[in-house]
């Protein structure tokens, strides 16, 4: 019972769309019909700069970081309840009920639960994706080798084989979910972080 209430909770919340929230506050043109027409940080950056895009970041983050967080404090849960509950706010920002389920990459989202989860998980994927981001300027190149390391990092620090495996299947759909950009990376068309042109759909 308290895990079915825990993982709706996370996916209602998940399903909050920082990007689409900010914009429509501080009336900037809706993030899904400019740009990349992605609902997250970088493409909030492109139609309405820094500020908006460090709002959205940190609500994307929060709305993964805050339910595993929470469902780890309680000490109620088992590894794989945890997992799920980390899936769960990760799903709703990939497929929002509250947007026909139209979401974004979900990239911020993972890192908020990699966070929760362990400190130094979610620490060393956010270095990987500064160290790629300082390098190459994309942002999802950045995101993209984030995530693969993701479950490297959680093997080789010898995290619960059930949240791995939750980490791992994030890493599996955000890569799916990056299509569009691993086609523009390799035709060398992908907007580099900041430039506001381009990035099509
Ligand atoms: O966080 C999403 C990022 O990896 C790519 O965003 O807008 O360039 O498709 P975008």
């Amino acid at each position: 019972m308290g895990i079915t209430i825990g993982i709706i909770i996370a996916y209602l919340l998940g399903s909050l769309s920082t990007a689409i929230l900010v914009s429509k506050l501080l009336r900037l043109p809706d993030p899904r019909t400019t740009g990349s027409k992605n609902p997250g940080a970088t493409n909030v950056l492109r139609s309405g700069g820094k500020t908006a895009a460090i709002i959205t970041l940190i609500g994307d983050v929060g709305k993964g970081w805050l339910p595993v967080f929470v469902a780890l404090q309680l000490d109620l849960f088992p590894g794989w309840a945890i997992g799920l509950i980390g899936l769960a706010a990760f799903l709703g920002h990939v497929f929002p009920v509250f947007y026909r389920f139209q979401g974004g990459k979900g990239v911020a989202t993972a890192l908020g639960v990699m966070l929760a989860i362990s400190p130094l998980v979610g620490g060393l994927v956010l270095l990987t994706w500064l160290v790629v981001a300082a390098i190459w300027r994309y942002s999802s190149l950045a995101a993209l080798v984030a995530a693969g390391m993701a479950p490297v990092y959680m093997v080789l620090l010898g995290m619960d084989h059930w949240i791995s495996a939750a980490v791992a299947l994030m890493s599996v759909i955000l890569f799916i979910r990056h299509d569009s950009n691993i086609r523009r990376l390799m035709r060398g068309e992908e907007s580099r972080i900041g430039q506001k042109d381009k990035a099509p759909a």
